[in-house]
């Protein structure tokens, strides 16, 4: 269980998250819906330690994770696949890969890279490609493929479809599912694509100006129509 418990999140100064509570099972999948700015980003870096200063508790079953750096977080089963994915651009995909090898557990070993090409089949037949040659969608299937490798048991994806071709949000979207029933893992989406969002999770939080106004099921979010309409650009 990974619970966020009133959180407020700052960058220097300014204010940018407010009392935010959240509780994300094992295997569950939630998404963080809302317009550009409104902190989807900064909550999901607030989980991972990296950025912004964090005030209230981020606990991993029932541990405050406070004081734990990134790389710590993330051998506890935490990954996150930032907005600005950076995958190495000389490196190809295969050894991008085999990079979040080291990360897994005793518990949740990583998974081999042979396995995570299997997982992503659009980019098997891109695994000797080096990082520059790709598509920037093809990177960021990579991003999200590299992440996956750890095993995490939570994995926190900031806007993995932004940007991409159709045909690859449906293919993310397909694996994404495959992964989270075949590993049970938990997974806390950042998206402005509602359909893919719903797609994926089985609850919405809504943020605006980094408060939450809405938590519920997709059923509850789309018997409100005042809140899609109010907090999401069609
Ligand atoms: N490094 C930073 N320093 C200062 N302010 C920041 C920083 N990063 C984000 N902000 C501010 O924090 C607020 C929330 O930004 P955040 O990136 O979390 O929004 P977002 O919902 O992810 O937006 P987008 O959909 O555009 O990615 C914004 O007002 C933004 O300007
Ligand atoms: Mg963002």
């Amino acid at each position: 269980m990974l619970e966020l418990s009133g959180i407020n999140a700052f960058y220097g100064q300014s204010h940018v998250l407010h009392d935010i509570s959240l509780r994300l099972a094992d295997g569950a999948g939630v998404a963080v819906v809302g317009l550009n700015g409104m902190g989807k980003s900064t909550l999901l870096k607030s989980i991972m330690g990296a950025g912004p200063t964090v005030r209230g508790p981020v606990r991993l079953d029932g541990q405050d994770l406070d004081r734990l750096a990134p790389h710590r977080r993330a051998r506890l089963g935490l990954a996150l696949v930032p907005e600005d994915r950076r995958i190495y651009p000389h490196l190809t995909v295969a050894e991008n890969l085999a990079l979040a090898g080291h990360a897994g557990t005793a518990a949740r070993p990583p998974y081999t890279v042979e396995e995570v090409l299997a997982f992503f089949p659009l980019l098997r037949r891109l695994a000797g490609r080096k990082g520059f040659q790709l598509s920037g969608g093809e990177q960021q299937l990579a991003a999200v493929a590299r992440a996956v490798l750890a095993r995490p048991r939570f994995l926190l994806l900031d806007e993995p479809t932004e940007g991409l071709a159709p045909l690859i949000v449906d293919a993310m979207g397909t694996e994404i599912r495959a992964l989270r029933a075949r590993d049970g893992m938990g997974l806390l989406l950042a998206e402005q694509n509602v359909e893919f969002a719903r797609a994926c999770t089985e609850h919405v939080l809504v943020l605006n100006v980094g408060s939450i106004a809405f938590s519920g099921s997709w059923a509850a979010f789309d018997a409100d129509p005042a809140i899609r309409d109010r907090h999401l650009s069609l």
